[in-house]
Parts: structure tokens; C-alpha cells; sequence
């Protein structure tokens, strides 16, 4: 096999990608503030036995606004309802029912309800947003997703004065996800999540239905799910048929399996390392085989958008 190593003069991405593709990309990272943020991406990769057994050809490596070969994002995943390896999501999550799909509004909100998916769409203008994701595993991706502000679905059903936080939950279907019958589990299911209204409300917290311009695949969380890209990848909860507004810090799944490891508010911070494992690098899918890791940024790049919320807080003792 060929195995091309990046090298200091490798061509920019807006010298291999479409001008006319570059800079609709750069347009929308622009208008989310992200491209502020970009350094040199990227290179590193999948096992080279895991790409091998698959037959994927290695991604030339390029710089940050790079997306994400599909292959890697929609085969290499984590919905713990559909097993722990990461490729069971692709493999299994095909059986979950996602015709008809209702989502449950509920707590404190003008407007509590169990409404169609495309009750709650309607009216909703759909956008195309790339970010990048960072796992608290410490592998990263760029995705184009497409979905719309999260303050837009919040907006629809009014939340009250008193609303605080907001709390999401997975769908839950043990005879259709054969991770929630083993008695292996790390975790509890419904798998449930929760930000404060105000990270909830921040024009980067995204509901997506789509990705790389088509519908969401079951294994990335179909058919919406959360995406909040300055925190680590299991805040963006999957397949959500509830969404609670509340007055108090609502449970999160990862924090009640773990609490020393995962806290509730999990912001990509490079300087505080996991309890068993360094943040301060991440592994890029699909970027090039012996590619370097590269650093991990504060907020995963996005501190100009988002440092304000959390200005006076101890980002040590709040991981
Ligand atoms: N949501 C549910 N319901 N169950 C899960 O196991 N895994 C999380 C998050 N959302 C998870 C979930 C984790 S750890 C990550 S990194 C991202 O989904 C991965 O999203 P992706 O598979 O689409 O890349």
C-alpha cells in the first residue's frame, strides 16, 4: 500500500478543493466563528488494520477545513443502545424504527406537548454547519451537518422564566437495540444529557437531522440529534424524543456512570486531562496513516463564541 506522509508544503485545502466549494465553506465557518479559530489541521488516523480490512484508500492528508470522509463518520461511532464497539452502531442501529417520530416537550414551557417531528420542523429553516467534533476518547472529526439552532426549537415552545437547564433523552427501544440488554453495559439507559439554557441557547448548539447534505444515518442519531461542539462528543445526545425544560441541573448518563470522569459540563479543555488519559491531543479520522496527532484547542476551537458563558467558573473543579 502507498502510505503518503504529509509534509510542511503539502497544498492547502483551498488550493485542492473547488474555489467555488472553499468558499461556501469558509462563508459558514465564518459566520459561526470557527474559522477564527482554525490552525493547521490535522493528520492522523484510523488503525491502519481497521482502514486495511475495509479497503478504504488513506485520505491525503490536508489542513483543517478538511471534511471528514463519510466512511469514517458513519462507520466509526458511539451509541452505546447499539453495543460498544464502534462499529455496531453501523451495523445494528438499521433496526431502530424512526417512522413515525414524535418528540415530548415538556416542564417548564408555555407550550408542553408530544409533538410530530414534522410539527416541530415546521416553520424551522434548515442550515449546514461544519464543526468539529471531539470524543472525550480523544479522536476528533470534521462534519458538515445540517440542522438549525437549538434557540429556534426552544423559541417555538416558550420556555418559562423559571427554566434554568434543559434535559434531552434517547429514544428507548430494548427490542430493537440489543446494547440495552446486556448486562455489560457501562451505562444506564435512556441515555439522557443536559446543558444549561444559556449553553442550550448560544447560536452554536445545533439540533441536526442530516449530514454531509443528505438525511442522518441511525448510527449518527437519527432522526435528530444534538451537536454542541465545544463539548466533548457524549454531550451530543442521539435520537432524542424528549426535551424537559428545568429548573435544576438535570442527571446526565456518562456523569452517573463515572462522576471523577465525566462532569456535567464537559467543555474540550486540552489542559485538563481525563482521569486515565491526556486531552491535550487528538487523533484525526481519515487524515493520513503515520499523520501526527494534532493539539487540541480550548473549547475545540470555539472559545470566542463560547468562553463568555463560563467567565468566573473554575473550568478544574466544572470538567
Ligand atoms: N447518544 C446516545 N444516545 N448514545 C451514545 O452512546 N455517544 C456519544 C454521542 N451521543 C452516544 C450518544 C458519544 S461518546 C459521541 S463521541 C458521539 O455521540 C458520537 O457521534 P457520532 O457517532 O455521530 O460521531
Amino acid at each position: 500500500m502507498l502510505i503518503r506522509i504529509p509534509r510542511k508544503n503539502d497544498p492547502k485545502s483551498s488550493e485542492i478543493t473547488p474555489a467555488n466549494v472553499y468558499h461556501s465553506r469558509r462563508k459558514i465557518l465564518m459566520s459561526t466563528g470557527a474559522l477564527a479559530s482554525a490552525a493547521a489541521l490535522p493528520t492522523t488516523a484510523l488503525p491502519s488494520d481497521w482502514i486495511e480490512e475495509r479497503g478504504y484508500k488513506p485520505h491525503e492528508p490536508a489542513p483543517l477545513l478538511d471534511i471528514t470522509p463519510k466512511p469514517y463518520t458513519t462507520q466509526y461511532n458511539n451509541f452505546y443502545e447499539f453495543g460498544t464497539d464502534k462499529e455496531d452502531p453501523a451495523r445494528y442501529a438499521e433496526a431502530m424504527t424512526i417512522e413515525p417520530w414524535s418528540v415530548e416537550i415538556s416542564g417548564l414551557v408555555a407550550k408542553p406537548g408530544t409533538y410530530a417531528l414534522e410539527d416541530v420542523l415546521a416553520g424551522i429553516d434548515l442550515e449546514e454547519r461544519i464543526y468539529r467534533l471531539r470524543c472525550v476518547e480523544a479522536w476528533s472529526a470534521v462534519i458538515p451537518w445540517v440542522g438549525f439552532p437549538v434557540s429556534k426549537l426552544l423559541a417555538k415552545y416558550e420556555p418559562l422564566e423559571a427554566a434554568k437547564y434543559v434535559k434531552f433523552t434517547t429514544h428507548l427501544n430494548r427490542d430493537e437495540m440489543r446494547g440495552t440488554r446486556s448486562f455489560f453495559s457501562s451505562i444506564d439507559f435512556p441515555y439522557i444529557e443536559g446543558l444549561r439554557l444559556d449553553e442550550a441557547s448560544n447560536d452554536l448548539a445545533i439540533f441536526a437531522v442530516g449530514m454531509y447534505g443528505d438525511e442522518l444515518l441511525n448510527q449518527n442519531g437519527a432522526p435528530l440529534r444534538l451537536v454542541v461542539p465545544w463539548k466533548y462528543g457524549f454531550k451530543s445526545i442521539k435520537s432524542i424524543v424528549k426535551i424537559e425544560l428545568t429548573k435544576r441541573q438535570p442527571p446526565t448518563t456518562w456523569n452517573m456512570s463515572a462522576p471523577q470522569e465525566y462532569g456535567f459540563y464537559s467543555n474540550v479543555n486540552p489542559e485538563v486531562d481525563h482521569p486515565r488519559w491526556s486531552q491535550a491531543q487528538e487523533r484525526v479520522l481519515g487524515a493520513g496513516l503515520f499523520a501526527r496527532n494534532q493539539p487540541t484547542l480550548m473549547f475545540n476551537g470555539y472559545a470566542e463564541d463560547v468562553a463568555g458563558m463560563y467567565d468566573g467558573m473554575n473550568l478544574r473543579r466544572n470538567y
